[in-house]
């Protein structure tokens, strides 16, 4: 698919992108790159965290395609919520790249920085109890938010968005004083065993711009195992993972789908129209099978939160 839908900024954002989460071997990040580049995706979604901003940036410049004609995301780590100016120049630098498409605020979570030694802030602080050094009474995601919506105007970034966002976090930062810019977009975990039914149609009214992550289910991609999906897909003699893409496309999001195989990279682009009996057919398999969230990490905001 190289269909593009539109973010609040007026800008166009193809619908299909590649994920680079766990891209880590000392090529994946190049070679997925440039090998999505070459089967035609222009979306290319990476984070300062994900520790291959150097390999994408490299495949995007050696790539020969103009800039302009690729979306670029990039994401705020969560040591650097007190500097996103600065902390977007160092993913620039590393990236080799002049400017962003998006960037995204990474999680709705700061990290205390007191334990940081040195300018490493890709790490995850740890507290005395060695849980992850989350501050909470003098920062939060509001203030973070504060910094990011002036971003645009420095030239670095086209949009700033946020992700792992929930419906609480999301009015939090859209009623508090200092809010001037509505997130571009929200990147979360979407698939059908967390279908985000409440999230994505809260998003849409606020012209947000759902991105799913782990469309397929992440690590071992679990969804592509699942029973109802192989039935579907047998019956309509397409792979699992064109099925489960195809049904994400037609819910009218982004959809970020990593893989470091090229062949996969190339398979999953080519998306299709589901008949109504499919769409709802997966779109019911969390209410019959419970839901799964697959990440899950200790500073996970939906406990923090709630
Ligand atoms: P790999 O990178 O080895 O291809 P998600 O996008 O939900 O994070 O899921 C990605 C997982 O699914 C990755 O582990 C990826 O592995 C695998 N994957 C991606 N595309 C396909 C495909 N077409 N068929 C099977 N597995 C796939």
């Amino acid at each position: 698919s190289t269909a593009t839908l539109k973010l609040n900024t007026g800008a166009n954002i193809p619908e299909i992108s590649l994920g680079t989460w766990r891209s880590l071997g000392a090529t994946d990040g190049y070679d997925s790159v440039i090998a999505a580049l070459k089967a035609g995706y222009r979306h290319i979604d990476t984070a300062a965290i994900y520790g291959n901003e150097d390999q994408v940036g490299k495949a995007i410049r050696d790539s020969g395609i103009p800039r302009e004609e690729i979306f670029v995301t990039s994401k705020l780590w969560n040591t650097q919520q007190h500097n996103p100016a600065g902390a977007l120049k160092d993913t620039l630098s590393r990236l080799g790249l002049d400017y962003l498409d998006l960037y995204l605020m990474h999680w709705p979570v700061t990290f205390n920085t007191r334990n940081v030694k040195g300018t490493d802030f890709m790490v995850i602080p740890k507290n005395e109890n060695g849980k992850p050094d989350i501050e909470m009474d003098t920062w939060n995601f509001v203030k973070t938010w504060e910094l990011m919506q002036e971003l645009p105007a420095t030239g670095m970034t086209k949009a700033v968005g946020v992700s792992n966002f929930s419906i609480n976090n999301l009015k939090e930062l859209l009623t508090s004083p200092g809010n001037k810019l509505t997130p571009a977009a929200n990147q979360i975990e979407i698939h059908p065993l967390l279908p985000e039914h409440d999230l994505i149609k809260f998003c849409r009214e606020k012209g947000i711009m759902i991105e799913a992550y782990s469309p397929l289910g992440s690590i071992n991609a679990p969804i592509l195992k699942e029973p109802k999906i192989i039935e579907i897909s047998k019956k309509l003699d397409v792979p699992p993972a064109q099925l489960i893409i195809s049904w994400h496309v037609q819910r009218g999001y982004v959809v970020l789908v990593k893989s470091t195989h090229e062949e996969r990279i190339i398979a999953n682009r080519k998306v299709f129209t589901l008949s109504k009996e499919d769409f709802e057919a997966i779109k019911n398999l969390a209410k019959e099978k419970g839901t799964l969230r697959v990440v899950d990490p200790d500073w996970s905001p939906f406990p923090l939160f709630k």
